[in-house]
């Protein structure tokens, strides 16, 4: 059994891989009370009081830049999913884009339209995506004039709207408000574009991993497609010409964007097809030194992705390069032993693997997954904060000498709190490591922290890069990121939370909880009661 209070030690070091992965699917539903008590412990490296005071200032300072808020965040505390306008419109978004045929987009936008009360958002923002008045600017295209004064109530204004113009006007301009929301998080449509777009960042020091939209190919041809789109995208990066002295950027790779059967039942199929196809890749962008992380997805295809990396990571090709590197999710119960697996891979290769440590972006989905499958329990955490301290018990862990010449800590995270505590760890530590931010979300915060960041520390931008079609998935894990009013981000840009509530910590939150598991969130077996 993994004992994550003796992961500092180093017991598991005279482990094989091979047989520390049984570990590792061990912890996959623990029990989350007794396995978070051993994570507070790891995590509980420091004051916590002199942290807040820090993370205080932090926050303050971010707040008070101009680049503190931009519209969609405006957008998201407006529409914020604890009300129905905001649940109406990720509904809208989620569901819109793959609605396969007019009649049932129509019927769905007259179904959701109707359900809320639009009038309250009006005059509430001065950002131009939040304001009633300005969505109907989008909706109509300009073809019907939404004055307040003639029009009464913009409730009755989009039901009138519904009734004169028709749903497909509605529906287009739905369309054509979500082209707006995703180019808050989209840098370019080509590589081309992207990196003229992110000259200006790489400028002021940041660098990128660029992300090719597209993932869960469906058929042979789709992930030929998006083979074809990463493979592009690398040959720009060897050829880029840029002069500047910000790091290399890199490019982020979706395993299920490369094969339309990434499931566990094709084990052998996949390492074998898949890891063809990704050794391609890694071969292609060490020539020219470009780095390459597998980003992670469903917690199901965990250990899948574990044996594919360790594959191509050991091929005769790859070996002794230090640059493909993978992601690891913090809300996942079996984050740290993950992160003990990788150490071994790395220590008995004798090289260096990056790793990019996030919360994770499937949470929702995770906990639906797991309560259709009625599982004995969840493979991840139930209380936000009991993710945070996963994500800095990882942290610690991860800038530990256990680590050091092994594993190149990458921290991707827009939690001004967690920001102030891996700095704490690095200070103590001094490890090189990265921080990291998706493009669109975190500028002024990283813009704060550098300031007090060890000397060289950077920060690498996330960019996704596409066509609009391929972006819907994302950017509702985005939107469902920006809008949870749990969420870090949501509650930085609101006045009405009080700094001093941003910075209190998460063991310090979990231990007013008379049960470290959310109460709330009965386990996957219990869900329909006696
Ligand atoms: P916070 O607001 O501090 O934390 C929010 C997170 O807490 C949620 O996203 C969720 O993970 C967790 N959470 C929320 N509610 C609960 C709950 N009730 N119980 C348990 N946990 C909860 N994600 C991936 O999955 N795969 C990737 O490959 C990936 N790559 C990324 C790359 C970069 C550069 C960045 C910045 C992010 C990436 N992400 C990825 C997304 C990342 O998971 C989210 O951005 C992140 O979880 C938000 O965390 P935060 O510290 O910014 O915010
Ligand atoms: C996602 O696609 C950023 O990889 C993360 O949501």
């Amino acid at each position: 059994m993994f004992k994550a209070s003796e992961a500092l030690q180093g017991d598991f070091l005279r482990s094989q891989p091979s047989e520390f992965l049984h570990t590792v699917s061990a912890n996959y539903a623990v029990d989350e009370d007794s396995y978070l008590r051993e994570l507070i412990e790891l995590a509980q490296a420091q004051d916590l009081a002199a942290l807040s005071r820090k993370a205080n200032q932090l926050i303050i300072d971010v707040r008070k830049r101009d680049n503190a808020v931009d519209s969609i965040d405006a957008l998201l505390q407006q529409y914020s999913l604890d009300t129905q306008e905001g649940i109406m419109l990720m509904c809208l978004a989620e569901a819109l884009l793959r609605v396969p045929d007019a009649d049932t987009a129509d019927a769905l936008i007259r179904d959701k339209l109707n359900a809320a009360q639009w009038d309250r958002h009006v005059g509430q923002s001065e950002h131009t995506l939040v304001n009633a008045a300005a969505w109907g600017l989008v909706m109509t295209g300009k073809v019907v004039n939404l004055d307040k004064r003639h029009d009464g109530t913009p409730g009755t204004v989009l039901g009138r709207l519904v009734k004169r113009s028709g749903e497909p006007v509605i529906r287009s301009a739905m369309m054509q408000a979500m082209k707006i929301m995703g180019r808050q998080f989209v840098l370019g449509r080509t590589i081309t574009e992207a990196l003229k777009n992110g000259k200006a960042q790489r400028d002021q020091g940041y660098t990128y991993s660029f992300d090719m939209l597209g993932e869960a190919a469906l058929t042979r041809a789709d992930a030929a497609k998006y083979f074809a789109d990463y493979s592009k995208a690398i040959a720009a990066l060897v050829d880029d010409k840029y002069k500047g002295a910000s790091p290399k950027p890199t490019i982020s790779i979706k395993l299920s964007a490369l094969h339309p059967h990434y499931e566990v039942a094709r084990e052998e199929q996949v390492i074998e097809e898949l890891g063809e196809s990704v050794l391609e890749l890694v071969r292609q962008a060490r020539k020219g030194d470009v780095g390459i992380t597998i980003d992670a997805e469903e917690a199901d295809r965990l250990e899948l992705s574990l044996k594919l990396f360790e594959k191509v990571y050991r091929h005769p090709d790859v070996q002794g390069w230090g640059n493909f590197g993978l992601v690891v999710q913090a809300y996942s119960k079996r984050a740290l032993p993950v992160l003990c697996w990788l150490t071994l891979v790395a220590r008995s290769q004798g090289d260096r693997i990056p790793v990019r440590l996030v919360k994770g972006a499937y949470w929702d989905s995770e906990i639906k997954w797991s309560q259709q499958a009625g599982l004995s329990n969840y493979p991840v955490f139930t209380r936000k904060e009991a993710t945070d301290v996963s994500y800095l018990a990882c942290a610690r862990y991860l800038l530990s000498p256990l680590t050091d010449g092994h594993i190149y800590p990458q921290f991707a995270t827009h939690n001004a709190h967690t920001v102030t505590t891996i700095l704490e760890f690095a200070n103590r530590d001094s490890r090189p490591f990265e921080f990291q931010r998706l493009h669109g979300m975190g500028e002024a915060l990283y813009d704060a922290a550098l300031e007090r960041a060890p000397k060289d520390t950077y920060c690498r931008i996330y960019a996704p890069v596409g066509a609009h079609k391929d972006l819907l998935p994302y950017l509702v894990r985005r939107l469902l990121e920006n809008g949870a009013n749990s969420s870090f981000v949501h509650q930085l840009v609101d006045p009405d939370v009080p700094v001093k509530s941003l910075c209190q910590h998460p063991i310090e939150t979990l231990r007013q909880q008379k049960n470290l598991a959310n109460a709330n969130i009965p386990l996957p077996k219990d869900i329909y009661g006696p």
